[in-house]
């Protein structure tokens, strides 16, 4: 069996072997932290995208999605804070040229300590840096780094810069006419989506006769020039992000937050994934926007890692922007305050946020899902990789196997396949034996195998094969769609 390091090494090929995640463009050798989702890694993402819409949106009548441009006026980012916030504190190492996040090079380290079995002095250094980091302290940082004996990978030298701050956002250039002022086509690709719901504040608002609370949600890339970025899908450079902002009467915030953590918490636990695979992180250093925000962490094999982020957001956004813009981005509430017996008036709401990369969800249901099993007996050496993904998220939900490809058993399949694959993706194999191509299925996570055998013919009865158990039961060929359907 893998170690963790091992494991996640493990999981990286799978994808790469079964379709799921490719190196992008890798005939060229690909692009760093840039990758492909192959066609059952987008099958399994697009499941992901749909169940959290679904539970964000559908279920929520006070809650309504958009789908704004990548491209936004340059303005927004001077507005959020992007332009001059939007950076990590940053080291380079002096002897292999080397860029790194600090933050990211002091965990390393610590999780390093950890597995060396030092796990106060782990403690301790995570402690520190986090001070450091809410004080903006980079001399002491670099002299923490230093008194750590932290090396850099490549040189294996702890010959290291100064520390700095260096922005993470993506600029091109807009339109066909260059000008002599390389800043004045500039444009930026968002590093979040959020941005693209506080400028449609207004128009959702009013256009759609909200009342607050209600919130926006969006599904959408963004892009950030990640500096360490060695993590497969968990750090990329283009990633995608399902955020949804939560328009709230200020004063309400402390509330709104612990509702959305606890809400956005139980969705995690509704994956089938156990509570102590979970933690909150709060965070000590907050955003320029934030007056409170924690992360949902996930246990990977890389150890704990942020999932999702909650965050309260205050009115920094839609003042900022009302500022810059010169509009208005104010809400007229006419419940009346109880402590005045008026309606509470004109103000800007305050925002709590929750904000889930779809890219490190796909990752740790891959982790979650991922299992090598032994299944040897005196007799055989036998083994299989099995993904145990929840059935509403499968790639493919049910495969159908003649179990040769003769007397009229493709046909049959063939006719299963078009009764059921309206309802669910379904596939046809009927190549190999019937155990490599079981074997197969487990390894891309499909839940059900159907096989059509002679007796078909003779009683329309197949057999179902359930992933997990690889238990198998003889049913009637009508009663497929409801086993599967009971899953969903
Ligand atoms: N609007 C708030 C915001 O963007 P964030 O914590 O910077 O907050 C939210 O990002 C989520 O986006 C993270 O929890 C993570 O899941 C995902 N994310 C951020 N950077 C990422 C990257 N470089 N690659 C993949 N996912 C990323």
């Amino acid at each position: 069996m893998a170690t963790d390091n091992n494991r996640f090494q493990a999981i990286i090929s799978h994808c790469k072997e079964y379709g799921f995640v490719f190196p992008s463009s890798e005939i060229y050798d690909g692009l760093g932290a840039v990758y492909d989702y192959g066609q059952w890694g987008s099958e399994l993402k697009k499941n992901i995208k749909d169940y959290w819409w679904k539970s964000m949106v559908q279920l929520n009548e006070n809650i309504v999605g958009i789908d704004a441009a990548i491209f936004m006026h340059p303005t927004t980012w001077k507005a959020s804070g992007h332009v001059d916030n939007f950076s990590d504190p940053m080291i380079d190492n002096k002897d292999s040229n080397k860029r790194y996040r600090v933050d990211h090079i002091i965990e390393a380290k610590a999780d390093e300590l950890e597995a060396a079995g030092h796990t106060d002095q782990a403690e301790l250094l995570l402690k520190e840096m986090d001070s450091l980091l809410a004080e903006n302290n980079f001399d002491g940082l670099k002299t923490l780094i230093e008194n750590n004996k932290i090396v850099c990978a490549i040189s294996g030298t702890s010959n290291w810069t100064d520390v700095r701050q260096f922005n993470l956002m993506f600029s091109t250039e807009f339109g066909a006419i260059s000008s002599d002022d390389p800043e004045e086509n500039k444009i930026y690709l968002r590093p979040e989506t959020a941005q693209g719901i506080f400028v449609n504040f207004l128009n959702v608002q009013k256009t759609g006769r909200m009342k607050i609370p209600f919130g926006i949600a969006q599904i959408g890339k963004a892009f950030r020039n990640e500096i360490v970025a060695r993590q497969f899908i968990f750090r990329m450079r283009e990633f995608e992000q399902m955020e949804m902002q939560f328009f709230i009467r200020p004063g309400t915030q402390k509330q709104w937050y612990e509702h959305w953590k606890a809400a956005r918490m139980e969705w995690h636990l509704s994956l089938g994934i156990a509570a102590d695979k979970y933690r909150f992180h709060d965070h000590v250093k907050l955003a320029h926007y934030a007056d409170a925000a924690c992360d949902i962490e996930y246990n990977f094999p890389i150890g704990f890692k942020e999932v999702e982020g909650i965050h309260s957001r205050t009115d920094f956004d839609l003042k900022a922007h009302q500022e810059y813009s010169k509009k208005k981005m104010q809400y007229f509430d006419n419940d009346i305050d109880e402590a005045t017996g008026k309606p509470y008036g004109n103000y800007v709401p305050y925002v709590v946020e929750t904000s889930i990369g779809v890219d490190r969800t796909v990752m740790m249901v891959l982790s979650e899902a991922y299992e090598e099993q032994d299944l040897s007996t005196d007799e055989k050496k036998d083994s299989r990789v099995v993904l145990k993904f929840p059935v509403k998220l499968a790639p493919i939900k049910l495969a159908v196997l003649p179990l040769v490809k003769k007397d009229g058993l493709p046909d049959i399949a063939r006719s299963i396949i078009n009764d059921c694959k309206q309802k669910f993706r379904c596939f046809y194999e009927e190549k190999d034996t019937i155990g490599k191509r079981y074997r197969r299925m487990d390894a891309l996570g499909t839940p059900f195998c159907v096989t059509v055998d002679y007796q078909t013919k003779e009683d329309n009865t197949v057999t179902i094969r359930y992933r997990d158990t690889m238990q198998q039961e003889r049913v009637s060929i009508d009663q497929i769609i409801a086993i599967i359907q009971q899953e969903l």
